[in-house]
């Protein structure tokens, strides 16, 4: 079974990660979106809230199921019999952190990483822009799925009150 992960903090999951989760899918026999446990970062949605948000909007996706981890990525890969991991690409300022990624983490373990351009619809796109966008009231819906945009309405609307 060649299993590849897509590995992120997910916080929350947006329209981009989740065309690169789609298009992966029909790649490997399975994928595994991986959340990081930050004990040094608290996000603005705990783990298993963003584990909750995954496994709703990656049900279409048969061959994709979510988990969490801690520690290094290399390790979780191990544990788990991971082939490849799966990076998306937004703009070339991504790629230079991800390279270094990529090959630190080949030079701890041989897993090796493929990158994947991301669909120049959401190239724009990132967690952190989406919740700025969002605590302000903006309308975030066109970029993350309607579960994620209710969740972060609900969240920003009890923080103003
Ligand atoms: O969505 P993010 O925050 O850009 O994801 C970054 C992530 C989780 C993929 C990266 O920080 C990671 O792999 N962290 C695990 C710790 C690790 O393995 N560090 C060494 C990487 S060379």
């Amino acid at each position: 079974m060649r299993r590849a992960v897509c590995p992120g903090s997910f916080d929350p999951v947006t329209n981009g990660h989740l065309d690169i989760v789609g298009r992966a899918s029909l790649m490997f026999d399975e994928i595994v979106v991986a959340v990081l446990i930050n004990q040094s970062k608290a996000g603005l949605f705990t783990v298993d809230e963003r584990l909750e948000m995954l496994a709703t909007v990656t049900k279409p996706y048969t061959n994709v199921r979510v988990d969490a981890f801690q520690g290094l990525l290399v390790d979780f890969c191990r544990a788990h019999d991971v082939t490849a991991i799966i990076k998306g690409v937004r703009v070339a300022g991504d790629f230079d952190y991800e390279l270094q990624m990529a090959q630190m983490n080949y030079g701890l373990s041989g897993i090796e990483t493929l990158f994947m351009p991301t669909n120049p619809k959401y190239s724009f796109i990132s967690s952190s822009l989406i919740k700025e966008v969002a605590k302000w009231g903006g309308d975030v819906s066109p970029h993350v799925p309607d579960l994620v945009a209710k969740r972060l309405q609900e969240r920003f609307a009890a923080a103003r009150k």
